[in-house]
């Protein structure tokens, strides 16, 4: 059964009209996410479908949503589930079956998955536009295809063969980027567990430690913050490690003098924080980490300054970038002309990765970044966005100066863009060197 305590019925049938207009007339069609095998008959842990959660709040697999306007404001929501099965139950867990699918998540109707293709014949018959995103589902698609090809047989031969398939996902992103209050409260909890995370990560990374134990630390301080599963995988990364981007092994012993990149994120109630921080293993900056650092964090910051109601979502970017060129020149790591150095893009090879990307359920949440013109999305009230500069110097690279080699530092937090300004909904996590030191110092009373 769901641990998911924001099963808002009405807050669901919303989103739902709210998309359902955005569409316009015809049958949507999401199933949820599949059910995965990692190895023998052993399943990935199973998620719900992003899209099909936000509309639904259903938690368990092998769930379809089908929903259709049925007047002004109104539209009907039919919900095929598991049915109720003793025998499984002991095994898998309870299931809210089509009674309490009904009751618990106020769609309109809730019919077993056994009955899907029968009743979506009859959908399928009555609408001329099925909004449903081929080529996710390969397996729902060639269904698709088979129940096409059965009202094929049935209709004239001057009628169009079967409905008009529409891509809902442009929509859907479109009411996903600017979040709703609902969304903002969840994201205001999983980003608190986030930062509980970060914390006691600080607090516990000690040198001689792997880096599979500080993830340890931080996931299960995600879990007594109510967090019942991580929003992404776990980045802790040491030492040398901090220059792979996206590393997962954490499994290196640390040392003594090693910076540890910890990029994690606890998800709550399917949306999830997305953090960075670096720090000393022993709890002191040396002076080339502190050189570095102050480096990033204040193109960070200068980023997190752009971000504003009406500057376009990439204005953290391009300021980070000239922040971040400055301080190259600083570290003696570039030479020249800041702007010169900007036009080639020299910094890189020691800056590979953009600077934010959109936040919600998915990590790399849905949205666009251009406007219908190709131009950058300005930002609005709502919109959540990561600001994470980094700095990478890879430990054989001879262009930087032999002190800086080795070192990756990311400074990651999420932006919530407000009316006035922004939200740094992160900002709890300690970040300057002075308050990382002093977190990492109260571990030792
Ligand atoms: N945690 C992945 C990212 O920061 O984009
Ligand atoms: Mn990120
Ligand atoms: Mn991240």
């Amino acid at each position: 059964m769901s641990r998911d305590a924001t099963i808002h019925a009405a807050l669901h049938r919303s989103r739902r009209q709210r998309l359902l207009d955005e569409l316009g007339d015809g049958l949507l069609l999401l199933p949820t996410a599949n059910e995965t095998i990692r190895n023998s008959d052993v399943h990935y842990e199973f998620r719900p479908g992003s899209d099909f959660h936000f509309l639904t709040g259903f938690p368990e697999p092998e769930a379809l949503l089908a929903a259709w306007r049925t007047g002004k404001g109104t539209h009907r929501a039919v919900l095929f589930v598991r049915t109720r099965d003793p025998a499984r139950e002991i095994w898998d867990g309870k299931r809210y079956g089509t009674a309490g699918a009904v009751k618990t998540f106020g769609v309109d109707e809730a019919l077993p998955v056994g009955a899907m293709w029968g009743k979506l014949l009859e959908l399928l018959a009555s609408h001329r536009t099925v909004f449903h995103r081929l080529a996710s589902d390969r397996a729902f698609d060639q269904r698709l295809i088979d129940a096409f090809g059965k009202l094929a047989m049935q209709k004239k031969r001057q009628q169009p063969a079967h409905p008009t398939v529409v891509d809902p996902m442009p929509a859907m992103a479109h009411l996903r980027l600017r979040k709703d209050s609902a969304e903002i409260e969840s994201l205001r909890h999983a980003t608190s567990a986030t930062v509980a995370g970060h914390i006691a990560a600080m607090q516990f990374a000690m040198p001689g430690m792997h880096e599979f134990d500080v993830q340890a630390s931080i996931e299960a301080a995600f879990r007594m913050c109510g967090s019942g599963r991580n929003g992404y995988s776990s980045i802790v990364a040491s030492g040398p490690n901090a220059c792979v981007l996206h590393y997962h092994e954490n499994d290196r012993r640390m040392k003594k003098g090693d910076l540890l990149l910890v990029d994690a994120g606890a998800e709550v109630f399917g949306v999830t924080g997305d953090v960075t921080r670096t720090f000393p293993v022993d709890g002191t900056f040396t002076d080339a980490q502190r050189a570095v650092y102050q480096v990033v964090l204040k193109a960070q910051l200068a980023g997190i300054r752009a971000a504003r109601p009406g500057a376009a979502w990439d204005a953290p970017h391009r300021i980070v970038l000239r922040e971040l060129t400055k301080g190259l020149v600083q570290l003696k790591v570039l030479k020249g002309n800041v702007a010169a150095l900007l036009k080639k893009a020299a910094f890189k090879p020691f800056y590979m990765h953009g600077t934010s990307h959109w936040l919600g359920r998915d990590v790399h949440d849905v949205g666009a970044y251009q406007d219908a013109a190709g131009k950058p999305m300005r930002l609005q009230p709502g919109m959540v966005l990561t600001i994470e500069p980094g700095l990478y110097f890879d430990p054989r690279d001879r262009r930087v100066p032999k002190a800086f080699r080795g070192i990756g530092i990311r400074i990651e937090d999420d932006v919530l863009i407000t009316a006035r300004g922004n939200e740094v909904l992160t900002a709890a996590a300690p970040k300057t060197i002075a308050d990382i030191e002093a977190t990492m110092r109260a571990r030792e009373s």
